[in-house]
């Protein structure tokens, strides 16, 4: 392209945008330290093209905020953009035709070839239209653990679950609560997945999770795994927060010795500068079964009629993927980027674990990604009933079992 021509398109570029400078509201549940800074990535990015992020922020975790912006949609009062999980959450609403069909921006940016694993941008596609962009991934299969804590208890930092198990009377004597753990659902079944995969493996936790095998989820693979989670219970007894955050927090301040969480934790442990190696470790599959799941958060754009919106909508699902954005928000977030062809040399030790995983290929869909999102609720509630009380390990196993025979 010659100079003057392509100073012409630079400016048709700019005068496009300048005219059609939109107001988006885009909700999200990013309201932590670590997830606020994440969000402002975004936020500065749109509003430097001119257009105007108008902040939806919904306090509480996704499942408070999921059913307000899915009735926000369904009662005719969109957003311009709306965060959700990777996989199926969305699938009622786009086969109600109520959410934009984003194949023209998917193709014209090459998706197909970029997002990296394509399972993500398969969660996006419902009869061969994309209808989500992608923006990280996020995996929950990590114990987070706190050297402050490990240093008071006299005892070496542990490299495993089983060692963190057998290190936890230790803490205790010390006064530190071994196992931090928020009162919510999603936070104990995300704790569950993650023992799960360690203790049972990989082919155990396919078998059920994937293929819905329910004889295996009653078998006594699993039976190790209700028992190992009834376990994790006890050293979870002291620990009073509820949100995820609060629990990370106590993480940092030494007051619990470890956390089972996603790696959006990294957030907060950057936002309170604490640094991998030093203050704390984070070991992916919990030391045991190195692999993670391609959970994370798509965004969202609900159909609307106003041709201006809908150029707008077009134009942050592009952003959110570009090359810049993808390092910025994904640096603050803890999560890996979507798009392996980007420079990701300042992450910090975790996210290099991770990456290193992701590029070994290995990944396993999440949860959300498998089961619908009543199946999800159904064995989030079974878990916070078993977390908050005295459940019998046996009971939970059988109950669990029968949501997964006649899960869909
Ligand atoms: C997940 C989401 C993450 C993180 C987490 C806790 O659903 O994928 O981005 O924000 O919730 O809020």
């Amino acid at each position: 392209m010659k100079l003057t021509t392509k100073l012409l398109a630079a400016t048709a570029i700019m005068s496009a945008s300048a005219a059609s400078a939109v107001e988006l509201e885009v909700t999200h549940w990013w309201t932590s330290g670590g997830e606020a800074a994440a969000v402002g990535k975004f936020a500065e990015a749109w509003n430097a093209t001119g257009n105007t992020w108008v902040d939806g922020a919904i306090a509480g975790s996704g499942g408070t905020a999921r059913p307000i912006i899915i009735s926000r949609i369904l009662g005719g009062d969109p957003m311009g953009a709306t965060q959700l999980n990777h996989g199926r959450q969305a699938e009622e609403l786009i086969e109600a035709g109520m959410m934009l069909d984003l194949t023209d921006v998917a193709e014209a940016g090459g998706w197909k070839d970029i997002v990296n694993p394509s399972s993500l941008l398969d969660s996006c596609t419902l009869d061969g239209k994309i209808y989500c962009v992608p923006v990280n991934i996020h995996s929950a299969q990590w114990l987070w653990l706190s050297h402050d804590a490990y240093e008071k208890a006299g005892q070496p930092v542990p490299t495993d679950w089983n060692e963190f198990v057998a290190s936890a009377p230790a803490l205790t004597e010390a006064g530190i609560v071994p196992l931090a753990m928020g009162q919510q659902g999603w936070q104990q079944n995300l704790a569950f997945g993650a023992i799960t995969i360690a203790v049972a493996g990989i082919d155990a936790w396919r078998e059920v999770t994937v293929n819905k095998n329910a004889d295996v989820a009653r078998g006594p693979e699993y039976t190790a795994v209700f028992n190992a989670v009834a376990d994790a219970r006890e050293l979870a007894r002291e620990s009073n927060v509820q949100d995820w955050n609060q629990a990370t927090n106590m993480v940092i301040t030494g007051m619990a010795g470890a956390q089972l969480m996603g790696d959006w934790a990294q957030g907060e442990f950057s936002v309170a500068e604490q640094v991998e190696g030093v203050d704390y470790s984070c070991l992916p599959g919990l030391g045991l079964n190195e692999i993670l799941d391609t959970g994370g958060d798509a965004f969202y754009f609900p159909a609307n009629d106003d041709p201006e919106i809908t150029a707008a909508q077009k134009e942050l699902a592009a952003l959110l993927i570009s090359p810049e954005v993808q390092v910025s928000f994904n640096l603050a977030k803890g999560s890996l980027p979507v798009r392996g062809d980007i420079d990701m040399a300042s992450a910090n030790g975790c996210m290099q674990k991770g990456l290193g995983i992701l590029a070994e290929g290995g990944v396993l869909p999440s949860g959300d990604q498998s089961l619908s999102a009543d199946t999800q609720t159904q064995i989030e509630d079974l878990m916070a009933e078993f977390w908050s009380g005295d459940m019998p390990a046996a009971d939970a196993q059988a109950r669990y079992a029968d949501l997964i025979a006649s899960a869909d």
